[in-house]
């Protein structure tokens, strides 16, 4: 059976990543790459032709491809969530990708432009929107709801019945405590302990561990 086709928007590190994870671990198969026209500086991108965004419809029509958009959180999720709303307006569908080393459960179902890659664990009854990136390693807690255009970094813990706002931005190893709500567009640093609500803005991040005075070669045990 023909595979469904599919155009990743992007060029950099995540669209060379969506391709593999695309490629390798899902029924989409990958025909092209686009970019915005300012930013075509190359024809071909593994192998596969990149065209203009602005002249997507003329090569790849949205009746025989779909769109992936591989951005990064850029601009706190605002540059991806932007290029989601101009394929969707040109009248493509968007594609998702769900780890099939991913732990989801009956009555789960993944919005448009996810990125949901391996060991992510996402309870029962949890529900996450759309273009949200799951890197690998989460815990998804039950009821608990992430927005639409979220980015999690890995081996967060999302505790039971947490809500994580439009936009936000979490960072490695954070934790979030159980029913606690996030605001929109908040960003929680790396290793965060989040431990009651968050307004919208929000920024919680702590310092890095201090580095100590003594060098390496003064340690007596190792
Ligand atoms: C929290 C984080 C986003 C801050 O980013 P940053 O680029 O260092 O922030 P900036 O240098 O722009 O800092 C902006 C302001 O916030 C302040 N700030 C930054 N980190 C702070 C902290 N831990 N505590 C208090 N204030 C802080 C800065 O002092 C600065 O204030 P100023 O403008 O008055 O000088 C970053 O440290 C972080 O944790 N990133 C996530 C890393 C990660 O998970 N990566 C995986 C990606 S897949």
């Amino acid at each position: 059976m023909k595979r469904q086709q599919i155009i990743i928007f992007g060029t950099g590190e995540i669209a060379e990543l969506a391709d593999f994870y695309f490629t390798h671990d899902s029924e989409f198969e990958v025909a092209g790459f686009t970019v915005d026209g300012a930013y075509l500086k190359q024809t071909e991108f593994r192998g596969r032709p990149v065209v203009a965004f602005e002249r997507l419809l003329e090569q790849f029509p949205p009746d025989r491809y779909g769109i992936f958009v591989a951005v990064s959180y850029a601009k706190i999720n605002a540059v991806r969530a932007e290029k989601v709303a101009a394929a969707r307006a040109k009248g493509y569908a968007l594609a998702t990708y769900l780890s099939s080393r991913a732990t989801a459960f009956a009555g789960f179902v993944p919005q448009e432009n996810c990125f949901i890659l391996e060991d992510n664990t996402i309870q029962p009854f949890a529900r996450i929107g759309a273009n949200v990136t799951l890197w690998s390693g989460n815990h998804i807690g039950h009821h608990a709801i992430i927005e639409d255009d979220v980015f999690l970094a890995s081996h967060v813990v999302v505790s039971g019945g947490v809500r994580i706002g439009q936009g936000s931005f979490v960072g490695v190893n954070v934790t979030i405590r159980d029913h606690v709500t996030i605001g929109k567009k908040c960003v929680l640093g790396a290793g965060a302990l989040v431990l009651e609500d968050q307004p919208d803005f929000s920024v919680v991040a702590p310092r890095g561990t201090e580095r100590s005075p003594v060098p390496s070669t003064r340690l007596r045990n190792l």
